[in-house]
């Protein structure tokens, strides 16, 4: 459909390219290729176009949020350990304007005590945790849900 807003970008951020030789325990053993080979199908299966991005220096995701807005609909975030103390990306991500969802594959609730905040979870519509990478299932759908109503 010609101006259909289904544009997710997929953003990992520090140490998820790692994904395959971390701790499978919570991580599970697909490698960051598996994982958005995944998102892909599900983002068709969704009506959803997903791309991806992934860097390990905040000032590349940061820049990567900057350009984002008018290229992208919405946008899925899992920012690895930056999510807990980088109000870069969350000041980053506040500028694009666009409705964001938080992914983590662990469940960060459960695991150390600093893994408890986020500084980005007041700007996103949901965040999913410790459902592995069904939560980027969730979050796409979710996402699609609000992308729905603000086409209405
Ligand atoms: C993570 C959780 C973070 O605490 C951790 O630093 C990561 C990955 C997750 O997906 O579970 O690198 O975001």
């Amino acid at each position: 459909m010609a101006g259909a807003r289904n544009r997710i970008e997929v953003m990992h951020g520090v140490n998820l390219d790692m994904l395959g030789r971390r701790d499978p325990s919570h991580y599970g053993s697909l490698t960051l290729a598996d994982l958005n080979a995944q998102i892909t199908a599900w983002a068709t299966e969704l009506g959803l176009r997903a791309s991806f991005f992934q860097t390990n220096a905040e000032s590349e995701y940061v820049e990567r949020l900057h350009s984002l807005r008018g290229q992208v609909d919405g946008v899925i975030l899992n920012p690895g350990a930056w999510t807990h103390y980088a109000y870069s990306i969350h000041d980053a991500l506040e500028l694009t304007g666009l409705p964001a969802m938080e992914v983590h594959l662990s469940d960060v609730e459960s695991r150390e005590p600093w893994r408890r905040l986020s500084v980005i979870g007041d700007l996103c519509l949901a965040t999913f945790s410790g459902k592995g990478p069904d939560g980027y299932r969730l979050a796409l759908a979710r996402l699609r849900e609000a992308l729905e109503e603000t086409s209405r």
